[in-house]
């Protein structure tokens, strides 16, 4: 801990060297601690240091802590400069996003701000690692910068359904101009030190950072407070800075952005409101303007797109934690080795190249072999030709992907993922081989969507290291990974599973074997309802216009077209021998394929793409046959709602989503959720499918499905799950802890 007296070695030095001239006033101060922030006086320098781990969030103890150390340097007449430092990764990464949602304690963060920026004496923020949020609204309330290069500054509050709410909508511009600081608010990129540096974020760089960034930061910041006592440079105060001088020039900048968040921001309620905010940077005065952006923050604090953000914030971190994670180590993960090069087998090998893997792909024959890394060529040069990739980068990638027809050159991998055709047979045959040639201890995964993973595993001799990799397609592209888990597998097989994925960037979600695992299980129910609609009374459009405007980029039958209808097609062949001839089975899909329409590759599917074109027009022919469909059934069509779709659409997603909570195929409703987000373009400000009934209350979901059960009782069955919850008045989010 930093912040402690004995850990203060390379602080001490920098001080000893930068302070000899001033012997008079080299003797340190006793720390003081309050809670996390702790402060002692080094010399001239009173330096405040901030120790929250994780990451410093500014929660209501580091609030008190920093008010208590202003007022403690201004006493301090021995202080000429204020230092603040983070110990630890980073200087602060925002507010607790923790404490959102409960009821705010006092101080708020503005007033620390503001406490920080009237200070008498010049204060210097000495920023390494992340200074995001309330974190860079500290910094800017300091009245000078230092960073180190590897630091990385930004307001992401956009991201959280947030606007920067403790002054950076008023301060930011001041400093560095409407343009630039807009940008950073509506975008929530982080920007790297030099960046920071040309735009005036920050006045100066430091030197180095390395494992030990927090004590280079602390060091450089003693000198520079140093430097600055010495020159005896005056307190200088954001909000006093002149960056929106050029009134013109601000005003137009504004409009640009506002016309641009008009287009853009598709149903998100917080851009508009920091286009509002930083109107009043230009418009009122300061204290005004503070008013006007904590007003906008609260309005932000309180709307359903912030509670679904932050869910999903926490989250995609959480499923990080399954059972094997904490139990066990990941094995090896050198190199790795794919079978079959279509689709999805060329897509992992270039996630897998891209993360600097070496890549070997076996195909049945030198044909599919050349065709296989003709595919994996094709996305690199898609980049060249948008200029993303240099011919050079891509044969410098190259150089890692082998190719062979025969199984023994994956002697030496440490993983292999099988994506051959999607049958059992096939599947187990190239089990057999993996089998007789994989090293010992190496990985092998199945890329199946639906196959029993329990009986590939079961038809080789290691069991133990077969387990379920279930990538979404384009592979190198779709951040979701599902990691099956069968039943046999060893734990630290699984989590090799997730330490795959964080070296693809993926966002991986445990799911037990069955049908579908967690995603396409739930995607085959709702899909039905959106069949049973259509044949009901609501065009293909309608629906796919309704989940579009929920805030999906595409509707399940634009979907379809993307995907290929003849994937779906032979999937309810295969199907149809076990279907409950009871249940209803809606036959459109069926008499579109059987024209050979399947979707965008074939120009026409639900939508006409005439040449080639990615965006459908409407059917007439496709609404002829849906009518045809509905004679032959004896259904007389009826109107929907664009509300009533997407209770539908929504009520058979939530319901079975808790069926597969209930089953342990998901750890918990937040893992469905993360599967949604990540993979199938589930609306981020929504939080995830049981989120959202949270949000909706789940007495409510329960009563549409009775209500749609009195139709058809054999589709619109309640899951046991949400009838116990709703009996105990308990909601998703209370079986979301991690175990
Ligand atoms: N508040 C509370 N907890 C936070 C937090 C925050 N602002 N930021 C991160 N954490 C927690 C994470 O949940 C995680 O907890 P866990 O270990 O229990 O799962 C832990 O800190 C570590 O986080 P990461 O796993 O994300 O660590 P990384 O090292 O990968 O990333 C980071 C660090 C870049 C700082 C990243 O955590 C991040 O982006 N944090 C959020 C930054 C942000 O959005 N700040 C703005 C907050 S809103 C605000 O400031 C409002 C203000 O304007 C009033
Ligand atoms: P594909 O048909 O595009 O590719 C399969 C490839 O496997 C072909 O190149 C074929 O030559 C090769 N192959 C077949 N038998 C082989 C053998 N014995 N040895 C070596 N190579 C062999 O199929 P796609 O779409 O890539 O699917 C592969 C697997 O991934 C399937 O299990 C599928 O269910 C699964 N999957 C598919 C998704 C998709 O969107 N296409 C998404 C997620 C999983």
């Amino acid at each position: 801990m930093l912040g402690s007296p004995q850990s203060l070695g390379p602080a001490r030095s920098a001080t000893q060297e930068t302070s000899d001239t001033h012997m008079a006033t080299t003797t340190p101060s006793p720390s003081t601690s309050t809670g996390p922030v702790t402060f002692e006086r080094l010399g001239d320098v009173f330096v405040v240091t901030i120790d929250n781990p994780p990451v410093n969030a500014l929660g209501v103890d580091v609030r008190r802590g920093l008010v208590a150390a202003i007022d403690a340097a201004e006493a301090d007449s021995a202080a000429k400069a204020v230092l603040i430092v983070g110990a630890g990764r980073n200087f602060i990464a925002g507010a607790d996003i923790r404490e959102f949602g409960k009821t705010p304690q006092p101080p708020s963060l503005p007033e620390v701000c503001l406490k920080i920026e009237n200070c008498t004496k010049p204060v210097v923020a000495a920023i390494h690692g992340a200074a995001l949020g309330g974190g860079l609204e500290v910094a800017l309330s300091a009245h000078y910068r230092i960073a180190s290069p590897t630091a990385k500054l930004g307001l992401p509050e956009v991201a959280l359904g947030l606007l920067p709410g403790s002054g950076g909508t008023q301060r930011a511009p001041r400093l560095i101009g409407v343009k630039p600081a807009i940008e950073l608010m509506l975008s929530g990129r982080h920007a790297g030190a030099r960046e920071a540096l040309s735009l005036g974020l920050v006045d100066r760089l430091g030197t180095d950072a390395d494992a030990d960034a927090d004590a280079d930061a602390r060091a450089e910041g003693l000198a520079y407070a140093n430097e600055l006592v010495a020159a005896k440079a005056p307190v200088r105060r954001t909000r006093e800075a002149g960056a929106l001088a050029d009134k013109e020039a601000s005003r137009a900048a504004l409009e640009a952005a506002r016309a641009d968040t008009a287009k853009k921001s598709r149903g998100l309620f917080s851009p508009m409101k920091i286009v509002e905010a930083v109107e009043g940077a230009l418009t009122l005065p300061f204290d005004e303007g503070m008013a006007l952006e904590r007003k906008l923050f609260l309005q932000c604090i309180d709307s359903p797109q912030r509670a679904g953000l932050i869910h999903a914030f926490f989250a995609e971190r959480e499923v990080l934690k399954a059972p094997e994670t904490k139990s066990a180590s990941p094995r090896a993960l050198e190199s790795a080795g794919i079978v079959g090069g279509g689709t999805m087998g060329a897509g992992i090998a270039v996630a897998m190249l891209d993360a600097g893997m070496p890549v070997t792909m076996i195909e049945r024959d030198d044909t599919q072999l050349a065709r296989g890394r003709a595919n994996v060529e094709k996305v690199y040069d898609g980049l060249i030709a948008k200029g993303r990739m240099t011919p050079e980068a891509k044969a410098a990638v190259m150089a890692r992907f082998s190719g062979s027809t025969s199984y023994d050159a994956l002697a030496q991998v440490d993983i292999v993922v099988e994506a051959v055709f999607e049958e059992m047979g096939v599947k187990k045959a190239v089990f057999a081989e993996l089998d007789r040639v994989c090293k010992r201890g190496a990985v092998i995964a199945t890329n199946t969507s639906y196959l029993d993973i329990d009986e590939i595993a079961a038809s080789i001799s290691r069991p133990q290291d077969v387990v379920g990799l279930h990538f979404f397609s384009p592979a190198n592209i779709m951040k979701l990974l599902e990691i099956v888990v069968p039943a046999k597998v060893s734990a630290d097989v699984v989590a090799t599973g997730f330490e795959l994925a964080k070296k693809l960037k993926k966002v991986p979600v445990r799911a037990g074997v069955c049908d579908g695992f967690i995603g396409n299980r739930i995607l085959a129910v709702y899909r039905q309802a959106a069949d049973h609609m259509m044949e009901d009374g609501a065009s293909p459009y309608d629906i796919d216009a309704a989940v579009r405007n929920f805030g999906y980029p595409m509707g399940p039958f634009q979907v379809s077209d993307l995907a290929g209808g003849d994937i779906g097609w032979a999937t309810r062949k295969r199907k149809a021998a076990t279907r409950d001839p009871k249940a209803r089975y809606v036959q459109v899909a069926d008499r579109i394929c059987e024209r050979g329409w399947f979707g965008q590759k074939t120009q026409r599917g639900y939508y006409l793409y005439p040449e080639g074109a990615r965006t459908g027009v409407p059917d007439p022919e496709v609404l002829a046959i849906i009518d045809a469909e509905r004679e032959r059934a004896g259904i007389k069509p009826r109107a929907f709602t664009e509300e009533e779709i997407m209770r539908r659409y929504m009520a058979a997603m939530i319901n079975e989503g808790a069926n597969v909570v209930l089953q342990r195929i998901a750890l918990r409703p937040l893992d469905v959720d993360v599967t949604f987000l990540y993979g199938y373009g589930f609306p981020r400000h929504r939080g995830g499918p049981m989120k959202y009934a949270d949000t909706v209350g789940l007495p409510k979901v329960l009563a549409d499905i009775q209500e749609f059960a009195k139709e058809d009782p054999i589709f619109w069955k309640p899951s046991p799950l949400l009838v116990q919850l709703v009996e105990r008045g308990a909601d998703f989010a209370s079986l979301n802890q991690s175990e």
